[in-house]
């Protein structure tokens, strides 16, 4: 194989922090980093076709190997030609690898070193992942980047689970090298490895540097987002992001609150997904450039104005917050669609903002102004 040195380039690191900005180069098309990117847990983005996600700016979607392979099944996908073919998005996918939903999903779960035996949380049926599984799968998919098999635990844990944990992840971290360069496609699939290790900072060096060994095209921080108060998640990345290799992307999952983007990003992150911005704004809450707003709320009933004045996306240019109320509570499909339209529309377009003071060195002013709440800078 080619290998993957150079798929990822670093174009500008910011002078002030660890941030950087840069591109990578997938089969299905360069994305900029940092970069957010939604969730289409099922093969779709929550209320949105491709055209749409292409229209708030989104680059890359996320999906998920844990709900494909239950629902409808990886060969329906692979007989479709794969998940871009199947949802006709064109551009880059990242699949999960299935490791985090088994263990927040599936019930009666086995953990053995062998892999995860679980019940679906659809049917009850039994089904056993394991790393070779969850890269068959991810290999038939056809996602751009797939993501090691591995163990998360939940917050607070205690550090002998945690230690135990991570030296099952690195195990079957190796599994899921061995099998992508064996049975994989490792030509044009980027394997990354998950950093684990709780909120101890030796164990997430262990991980880090177990998995290094192994010279992914990627590395992503988990085990984040699992409950722990938003200065551990910090804490942790201070202790994790400077352990990883500077040439290759760095995710970090599940995480994506406009606050915790900024200081990921700040801290050395370029990849991001969270599902709060599109299940927040089916729920009838919006981000503004003056903060957040539940438009869902009485308060808006003859509120005329748009979501956000600053805002350019679909829902803003032709809708009001009394409109979009009216048809959240009448259960109009239309009113979430719109909201998450809104949503992906500022966060991208934050994005945008977040990169352009990365490569003009202006990150701690951006940083200065996003904390003193500015509409000029998140607008
Ligand atoms: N999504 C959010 N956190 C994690 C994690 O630790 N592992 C995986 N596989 N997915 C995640
Ligand atoms: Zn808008």
């Amino acid at each position: 194989m080619a290998g993957w040195d150079g798929w990822f380039v670093v174009e500008h690191r910011e002078a002030h922090s660890q941030a950087r900005a840069g591109r990578l180069v997938t089969p299905h098309g360069v994305v900029e980093t940092p970069v957010f990117m939604p969730v289409g847990t099922q093969a779709a983005v929550k209320t949105l076709s491709p055209h749409e996600l292409r229209a708030v700016g989104a680059e890359i979607i996320l999906s998920n190997t844990y709900h494909l392979y239950l629902r409808p099944g990886s060969d329906v996908v692979a007989a479709a030609g794969g998940l871009h073919r199947f949802m006709a998005w064109d551009g880059p996918i990242l699949t999960d690898s299935g490791g985090f939903q088994v263990f927040s999903l599936a019930s009666l779960r086995q953990v053995t070193d062998d892999g995860v035996r679980f019940r679906s949380h659809l049917d009850g049926s039994e089904h056993l992942f394991t790393p070779e599984r969850s890269m068959a799968v991810q290999r038939d998919l056809g996602a751009d980047i797939i993501m090691c098999f591995d163990e998360c635990l939940a917050y607070p844990a205690r550090r002998d689970e945690v230690e135990a944990s991570v030296d099952r992840t690195t195990r079957w971290a190796q599994r899921c090298h061995r099998f992508w360069q064996e049975e994989g496609n490792p030509e044009r699939q980027a394997l990354f490895g998950i950093v684990q290790g709780g909120a101890y900072p030796e164990l997430r060096r262990r991980s880090a540097e177990a998995l290094q060994e192994l010279d992914f095209p990627g590395y992503a921080v988990g085990g984040l987002s699992v409950g722990e108060p938003a200065g551990v998640t910090v804490a942790v990345l201070d202790a994790t992001v400077p352990l990883l290799p500077a040439d290759r992307p760095r995710y970090l999952m599940g995480v994506g609150t406009p606050d915790l983007i900024l200081e990921a990003v700040w801290r050395g992150i370029d990849m991001m997904d969270c599902v709060l911005p599109t299940r927040m704004a089916r729920h009838g809450t919006v981000y503004t450039s003056e903060g957040k707003l539940t438009v869902r709320n009485a308060a808006f009933a003859r509120d005329f104005r748009p979501l956000d004045p600053a805002c350019d996306c679909y829902a803003c240019r032709h809708f009001t917050r009394a409109y979009i109320r009216h048809l959240l509570k009448v259960n109009e499909t239309l009113g979430m669609r719109l909201t998450t339209l809104h949503n992906l529309r500022y966060l991208h377009r934050f994005m945008e903002r977040l990169r352009q003071a990365v490569r003009e060195d202006r990150l701690p002013e951006f940083r200065a102004a996003f904390y003193r709440g500015e509409g000029a800078v998140l607008g």
